[in-house]
């Protein structure tokens, strides 16, 4: 059982969900300019429409009320915010401050990310975070959006997943903006990231009284094929932190936490890098590395390994007979929500919240109605029960699902579905899914 503060929370982000992509002076974000490249998205859809969350937000609160949560975790739209010209945008503004009241009538705690991919297409036009005033810009945002919320929100996510942002929109290139950086480039990108989301905590820490502050990367974690082997728990920790070069490293996890966490890059990074490091300064490892509330996860999946005769770790592809994801990157590993905490708890020592956690499953209207996804329901449980384990040896603070409602799943479009909600994406009907039913118990019992 998770204890009374315990945050059971439900996430969104922006650009999934709002739709209206040309109202009330939003500019274009990159991910518009993504949608129309030929082939980019799986379907050929889109966000213009999505869950019209833009304007059906007090629907949304009433769903999430209905749901028992008590934190709701969404993004707000750089290009809603923030015009053209680099001003303030009113009327975008307002929707955040609508909707927050909204929550707070309720006693929903409004958890608040900054940056979840959509960047204004003007600033990537001007290199994106290749362009050191990127840190201006964003520090700018920031700012106006933070003096806007004040009184209304006190907990701030500066960053959803870099690894999306740079892995995926810049080495694989199957995200916006899809432009190809050298090693060099990515670096440097890498760092100016790890700039803005240090000069946004700085921000958020001036405008917001009692503020608490945290970074959301993504990950991966190792799964030790045996629980009792502490051999095998200690390599699969040391590969869960290891940047390495040849492989996916602007995926990783150390890359980005430990600057924020321990200060600087991971000593191995200078070595391996050498020919292609960016300008590191003492002035920016600190401002990276202000203070944070939380460790900020979001875990879907991971993998599992042994050991072979010679103590080397061997990956595994264990038939448990659990649920499988429909999308090709998620693989049903509960332990992922154990041994994920565990590490990040035994490195960075700060509390643990798991800011991202669901199934994609290939929903259905049933004949009566409804839908049925046990699938999503087996895939939360098992996933909580390994979650309440791990909070009996570490401090784990919350939870949220992925996803509120089936929502625009990027480059895999809108047949993926991830909600506790059904979306019927042409009549706009929303239908809850017996997950949402199931979720709404675990919340009620504090535990599955
Ligand atoms: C995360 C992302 C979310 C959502 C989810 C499911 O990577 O932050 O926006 O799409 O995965 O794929």
């Amino acid at each position: 059982m998770f204890d009374k503060d315990f945050i059971f929370g439900a996430a969104t982000a922006s650009y999934q969900i709002e739709g209206y992509v040309d109202k009330d002076g939003r500019c274009e974000s990159i991910w518009d300019t993504f949608c129309k490249k030929e082939g980019a998205i799986a379907d050929g859809s889109d966000g213009t429409k999505v869950c019209e969350s833009y304007v059906k937000y007090k629907d949304d609160v009433k769903t999430l009320k209905a749901l028992g949560v008590n934190a709701y975790r969404f993004s707000i739209a750089w290009p809603r915010v923030i015009t053209k010209e680099n001003k303030p945008n009113k009327k975008g503004i307002n929707y955040y401050i609508k909707l927050c009241k909204e929550l707070l009538k309720y006693n929903i705690r409004p958890v608040v990310t900054i940056y979840h991919w959509d960047m204004p297409q003007w600033i990537a036009d001007l290199g994106g975070f290749l362009n050191d005033k990127i840190v201006d810009y964003f520090e700018y945002y920031t700012d106006v959006i933070t003096k806007a919320l004040s009184g209304l929100v006190k907990d701030f996510i500066t960053i959803n997943e870099p690894q999306c942002i740079l892995h995926m929109g810049h080495a694989a290139c199957a995200f916006a903006p899809g432009i190809k950086y050298s090693d060099k480039e990515m670096l440097k990108a890498i760092h100016n990231l790890l700039k803005c989301h240090g000069i946004a905590t700085k921000v958020i820490r001036k405008n917001i009284n009692n503020s608490t502050v945290g970074f959301a990367p993504c990950s991966r974690p190792m799964c030790p094929s045996d629980r009792n082997n502490k051999l095998l728990e200690e390599k699969c920790y040391q590969k869960y932190f290891t940047v390495d070069r040849s492989f996916e490293y602007a995926n990783s996890v150390a890359i980005y936490s430990d600057p924020i966490f321990l200060g600087d890059y991971p000593k191995s990074y200078y070595e391996d890098f050498k020919d292609v490091l960016p300008n590191i300064t003492k002035e920016d490892l600190e401002l990276i590395s202000q203070p944070l509330d939380y460790i900020y996860q979001n875990i879907y999946s991971g993998n599992y390994y042994s050991l072979d005769d010679n103590n080397n770790l061997v990956k595994h592809n264990f038939d448990f007979g659990y649920p499988e994801g429909n999308i090709d990157w998620l693989q049903v590993v509960p332990e992922a929500l154990y041994y994920g905490p565990k590490y990040l708890y035994k490195r960075y020592k700060l509390p643990i919240i798991i800011s991202e956690n669901g199934l994609c499953n290939a929903d259905v209207i049933s004949l009566d109605f409804k839908v049925h996804d046990p699938q999503r329901i087996d895939y939360m449980k098992r996933y909580l029960l390994e979650l309440e384990k791990v909070s009996k040896e570490i401090e784990v603070k919350g939870y949220f699902a992925w996803s509120l409602f089936d929502n625009f799943e990027w480059s895999s479009g809108l047949r993926k579905r991830f909600g506790l909600v059904y979306v019927d994406y042409k009549t706009g009907q929303r239908i809850k899914k017996d997950s949402f039913y199931a979720y709404k118990k675990i919340i009620k019992n504090r535990g599955v």
